[in-house]
């Protein structure tokens, strides 16, 4: 047996689609090619035009041992390359690797060769290996992608330090094919060996939407990004996850199953009809409280003096999955202003939940909209206080404390 093969154990019998773009580095992604065959996986390789002139498609395609795609149609035969079925045949699509100009071209959704629109329709999880020069790198345009790319979920394998092909020292090399194999690894083996393999997992996330007429609603600043990153993970290490989501404007992470609703009450009924056969719940969504007692039907005219809006209170859904909740996992968020850690703790309690997740909004970086949080984990035997860290790693971090409970209940 070759060492790749122990190392790379989860890697065997894998579909992988390996794709390649035009830097330097794309020497590298032979050796790439080469080490994910010798531990077993199946290699597809897609390269975008100007790919092939740094690597020729005769050398990926005999060491993948399959033909190389770079064509939507194949020119000799008129035979139809399909991003489709790329997409749907992975498990896992690798872009080493990556260049600025294609990780702003993922970003935003541009889908002008068969590499990018095959990342657009890919189910699977998708990895990047960006590679260029260091100021390239470091320019704000780059880093915003990155950080945006990696809200949606994709698995950045970051650059490491060292001599660039400008001649230049710093940080843009593509990451070592030895290094990029372990993540694609470690991917593979959370899925496998996690206990929340199989289980089923309800999300909510997002702000409720609840209307006062036709025209306007009350709402909250809840973007969904801490939820959705906590749906994505726990499908990563293969969950089946349904996603109830309010309002947001993200895309549904790869392996969900995203059921959208307006209102609490909406929320209230997917949530408990999804929990009915579901092995745990984290409850993220910013639900409304309130909501106006009668929605009138038409707009409602203004006049000169004050509006009083009659509010009733809605269905504590958390609460409600509490009573209901049995052996199964429950989790919730807690978003205090003041006395923060003593009322989340009193939330365990009130609605019987295993952990909450304490942010508050007097944390620099922490709380709506942006990419990182800084929370606190409250059970019963007391608190862990997290430093300040990305949404997707906090959200690592929670599946990693629902693991835990699963191996324990
Ligand atoms: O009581 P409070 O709103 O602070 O509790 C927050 C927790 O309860 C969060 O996990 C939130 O998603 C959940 N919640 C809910 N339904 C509501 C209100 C809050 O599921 N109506």
């Amino acid at each position: 047996m070759q060492s790749g093969q122990v190392a790379y154990r989860a890697l065997e019998g894998r579909r992988i689609l390996l794709g390649v773009t035009g830097s330097i580095a794309a020497y590298k992604a032979a050796a790439l090619c080469r080490l994910l065959k010798t531990a077993g996986a199946e290699v597809r390789v897609v390269m975008t035009p100007l790919a092939k002139q740094f690597i020729t498609p005769l050398t990926m395609a005999t060491l993948s041992k399959n033909p190389i795609l770079v064509e939507f149609f194949d020119p000799e035969n008129g035979a139809w390359n399909s991003h489709v079925s790329l997409g749907e045949w992975a498990d896992c699509y690798v872009i080493a690797p990556a260049t600025a100009n294609t990780l702003a071209k993922m970003r935003t959704g541009v889908a002008d060769n068969l590499l990018l629109t095959t990342y657009l329709s890919a189910r699977c999880p998708v990895a990047v290996a960006p590679a260029m020069d260091l100021d390239m790198y470091a320019h704000p345009a780059t880093q915003e992608n990155l950080r945006e790319l990696t809200a949606r979920g994709v698995k950045i394998v970051e650059p490491g330090e060292g001599e660039l092909a400008s001649g230049l020292t710093g940080k843009g090399r593509m990451a070592e094919p030895e290094e990029i194999a372990a993540s694609l690894n470690a991917l593979f083996a959370a899925r496998t060996d996690s206990p929340l393999r199989g289980r089923r997992f309800v999300v909510t996330a997002g702000a409720t939407i609840e209307a006062i007429d036709p025209v306007r609603f009350i709402s909250n600043h809840s973007t969904g990004k801490m939820g959705y990153a906590i749906a994505g993970e726990l499908a990563r290490r293969g969950a089946e996850v349904v996603l109830v989501s309010g309002r947001t404007s993200l895309p549904t992470p790869a392996g969900v199953e995203r059921r959208d609703v307006l209102s609490a009450d909406e929320m209230f009924h997917a949530t408990v009809e999804a929990f009915a056969d579901a092995d745990g719940a984290v409850m993220c969504a910013a639900v409304a409280d309130y909501t106006p007692a009668e929605v009138a039907t038409t707009k409602i005219k203004k006049n000169d003096g004050e509006l009083t809006l009659a509010l009733r209170r809605t269905r504590d859904i958390a609460a409600h999955l509490g009573t209901q909740k049995g052996r199964r996992v429950l989790v919730g968020f807690a978003l205090e202003t003041d006395h923060e850690a003593d009322n989340a703790e009193a939330k365990l309690t009130k609605k019987n939940f295993d952990f909450v997740v304490l942010n508050s909004l007097r944390d620099p970086g922490a709380g709506f909209g942006g990419d990182t949080n800084k929370v606190t984990f409250i059970d019963r035997r007391g608190r862990e206080e997290l430093p300040l860290l990305s949404k997707t790693e906090v959200a690592a971090r929670i599946a990693g404390r629902i693991e835990s409970l699963l191996t324990k209940n």
